[in-house]
């Protein structure tokens, strides 16, 4: 399907992938509308959007998905949607799993309520690789569109429910979906809770990194910008009711790796690795094959992880303002609450 000519209805826009993909699709697409609608929790941020906030074709909308009027009210005159607004974090979902339920799960039922009534030409899902749970270290096995749905944290269970939701309403009223569930996302904008911006915000404060257990969970890292051309893609050129898992990295790299990197880049040494408590449940290993993305949509990422580090710690370096704003007031109250008194 063409993009050029739609109004496009982005959910959780103010967020590090949804403002990305905002900023990608306006500068690609000229003759587009975006209406991003996000309720701005401790994760939306406007100052993502500031170079787009006065175009034309942009407008922002704050609102809360859980609610059937105010998501009945901004579906009329949308095209497609594009759901990113979601709880995102592993650790918070620890903290207070009915939020996740209600923002994840209920929520994208609302939305696709909203969008069946609507008659939207499309509606694309954006989920992650959590739902399949968690690999073995040792084998070289991945997850694809195939693989079982076994969540092992309250966040993946979240996701789990609202990827089965987006397929019954296809089944079920023919609502025209696609789907993607990718692997772990880095790059600028993202919410220094995470394992990259974290680790680099607290060297930059000169302060230690924490790691959980001993550091060998492995993840799969994709640049967020090759994320938002995979979702492009899926929703220009996929299949109507079909999964597309999209993955970034080459090799397996363990977190222990992942911050050695970044300490060699940052020109820090190993002293400033903290191992501490692990998390409850923590997935060993995310892997993606992405063959299928690969054979259909012609996905190919872009970035390999070293390039990617490097761009983002410089990124991090040159925008010291937003990540202080955005690690000042409650951020400090989660902060303490997950790591306690470490450095
Ligand atoms: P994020 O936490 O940075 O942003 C989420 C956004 O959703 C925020 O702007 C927040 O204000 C908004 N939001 C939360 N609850 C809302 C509600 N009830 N109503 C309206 N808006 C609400 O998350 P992210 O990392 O950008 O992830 C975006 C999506 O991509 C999520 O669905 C996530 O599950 C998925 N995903 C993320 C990753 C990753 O590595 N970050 C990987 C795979 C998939
Ligand atoms: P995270 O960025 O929370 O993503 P996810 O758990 O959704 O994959 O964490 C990435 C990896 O880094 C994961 O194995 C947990 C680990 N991690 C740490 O070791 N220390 C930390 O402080 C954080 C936030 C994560």
């Amino acid at each position: 399907m063409e993009l050029n000519g739609q109004t496009v209805l982005v959910t959780g826009g103010a967020g590090f992938i949804g403002s990305n993909f905002i900023l990608y699709l306006l500068e690609k697409y000229k003759n587009l509308k975006i209406i991003n609608l996000d309720k701005l929790t401790y994760a939306g941020n406007l100052e993502n959007l500031k170079t787009v906030e006065d175009d034309p074709r942009y407008s922002f909308i704050k609102g809360d998905i859980t609610d059937p009027a105010v998501v009945g009210q901004v579906m009329v005159g949308i095209d497609i949607v594009v759901h990113f607004a979601a709880e995102s974090h592993v650790d918070r979902s620890v903290m207070n799993p009915a939020e996740f339920v209600m923002t994840n799960t209920v929520g994208t039922q609302v939305l696709l309520d909203a969008a069946v009534k609507h008659k939207i030409k499309r509606f694309h899902h954006v989920s992650t690789d959590e739902v399949f749970g968690s690999l073995p270290l040792d084998l070289k096995l991945k997850f694809n569109e195939d693989s079982h749905l076994k969540p092992n944290s309250p966040y993946a269970a979240s996701k789990a429910g609202s990827d089965l939701l987006v397929r019954a309403y296809y089944k079920t009223f023919g609502l025209p979906v696609t789907l993607t569930n990718t692997s772990n996302n880095y790059g600028p904008y993202q919410f220094p809770e995470k394992f990259i911006p974290l680790v680099i915000t607290n060297l930059l404060e000169d302060k230690k990194v924490p790691v959980y257990g001993q550091g060998i969970n492995v993840r799969d890292w994709l640049w967020v910008k090759d994320h938002c051309r995979g979702i492009e893609l899926a929703i220009t050129k996929g299949r109507l009711g079909e999964t597309y898992c999209l993955g970034g990295s080459e090799d397996m790299i363990n977190n222990l790796v992942v911050i050695k990197k970044i300490l060699k880049i940052m020109g820090k040494d190993e002293s400033y690795i903290t191992y501490v408590k692990d998390r409850p449940g923590h997935d060993l290993r995310y892997a993606i094959d992405s063959s299928k993305a690969e054979k259909e949509l012609g996905y190919r990422p872009t970035i390999k992880l070293d390039e990617g580090l490097e761009m983002t710690v410089k990124w991090y370096k040159d925008n010291q303002g937003w990540w202080q704003r955005v690690k000042t007031g409650k951020y400090q109250t989660y902060y303490k609450k997950q790591y306690g008194d470490m450095g």
